[in-house]
């Protein structure tokens, strides 16, 4: 057991000696949970074998997935990167400080237990001014993944941190929830086309904006094929499972209300939308209106948290639009829900 310490930081300059300590233990090859925009990231020294493979330890995460590594400024991007084309500049100008993750060929100077031993590192350049301040003052990439244990959804607070990893890591920085709550978007640029692997904040849209083509991996909205490459090594695992069954259902918020008051049993859970709420007749847990996918973004990790605190055993989740940042929500949640996905529109179901 380490003897975890907790860091409130709400202002970095203000509060400059809790920025200093996080940034020492990161130094000294220590773990330390921090927040970022998207979600709580489990830093370590990304160019520190030891201290990055304490990081899957902790976590329980299988070794041979990548670690996205985070630095304050643009410039030091080709530090760790090569071969960077310029639509990565371009990228940056638009969506940088944000959630957004860039795969590209790395530098000698990352270690095989960073890069899951591939030739490339994903980069990403958060926004959140607690983590520019610990990553500035550190000076040096701090690799950080989700910071749940591996198969839990990922924390947005740092209560989630400590409910996961308390005794397992130096410290767990607290600066409150999250503003994104999905993770960063994910793009290959070490691909022939740019391809998208993870949806995010930042959207297939805007992406498409600067880069033109984009090719959407198609584990984005469903299950890895059998011989499709995994590009991305994540999209081999289980993800964000919940302890509930999770059925997501595809239908208007009539068809919805109706099958799940239908399906009412104990341990039933609806995680519905709030115009779906007045009329349901079993528990329900709101996440946003029906057009606000960002809404649902910041809520869908903590909801499918409080969904295990209550035991919940069957749950019944409204179908995102698959839309703008609705991609990223779809995309997490077919993953919580085991890809069980149910059509209930009357007139497709009797087709
Ligand atoms: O928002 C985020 O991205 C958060 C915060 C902490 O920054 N981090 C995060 O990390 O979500 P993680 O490890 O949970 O997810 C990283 C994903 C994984 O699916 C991993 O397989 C993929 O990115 N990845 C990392 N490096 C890669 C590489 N070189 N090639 C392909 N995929 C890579
Ligand atoms: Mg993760």
């Amino acid at each position: 057991m380490l003897d975890t310490k907790l860091l409130e930081i709400d202002d970095p300059e203000a509060q400059s000696d809790a920025v200093d300590q996080a940034a020492q233990l990161l130094c000294r090859g220590g773990l330390v949970a921090i927040p970022t925009e998207t979600v709580y990231g489990l830093g370590a020294n990304a160019l520190d074998p030891q201290a990055v493979k304490q990081i899957y330890e902790a976590k329980g995460r299988p070794q041979d997935n990548p670690l996205i590594i985070h630095i304050a400024d643009v410039e030091d991007a080709k530090k760790y990167a090569k071969d960077i084309p310029p639509e990565y500049y371009e990228l940056c100008r638009r969506f940088s400080p944000g959630p957004l993750t860039v795969i590209l060929k790395k530098q000698d100077c990352i270690p095989k237990e960073t890069s899951g031993g591939l030739d490339t590192v994903a980069i990403r350049i958060p926004s959140h001014p607690v983590a520019r301040a610990i990553i500035r003052r550190a000076q040096v990439p701090i690799a950080a993944p989700s910071a749940n244990l591996s198969g839990k959804p990922s924390p947005t607070t740092a209560q989630h941190c400590i409910d996961d990893l308390w005794g397992r890591v130096d410290a767990i920085v607290d600066s409150g929830p999250c503003s994104v709550g999905v993770e960063s978007t994910v793009l290959s640029l070490a691909e022939e086309k740019p391809i998208l692997l993870r949806p995010g904040a930042i959207t297939p849209e805007q992406l498409s904006e600067v880069l033109g083509e984009l090719v959407i991996h198609q584990a984005v909205t469903g299950e890895l094929k059998q011989g499709v490459k995994a590009v991305s090594p994540g999209m081999k695992y289980k993800h964000y499972s919940p302890k509930a069954q999770v059925t997501i259902l595809d239908g208007t918020s009539e068809e919805y209300i109706r099958y799940v008051n239908s399906h009412n049993a104990p341990g039933v859970y609806a995680l519905c939308f709030e115009e779906d709420a007045s009329e349901l007749r079993v528990p329900y847990i709101l996440w946003g209106r029906g057009e606000d996918d960002g809404v649902q973004a910041h809520r869908l990790f903590a909801a499918l948290r409080e969904l295990d605190e209550k035991e919940a055993v069957q749950v019944y989740a409204r179908c995102p639009s698959k839309k703008g940042v609705g991609l990223a929500v779809y995309n997490r949640l077919i993953r919580a829900a085991g890809f069980d996905e149910r059509e209930i529109s009357d007139e497709k179901a009797s087709r």
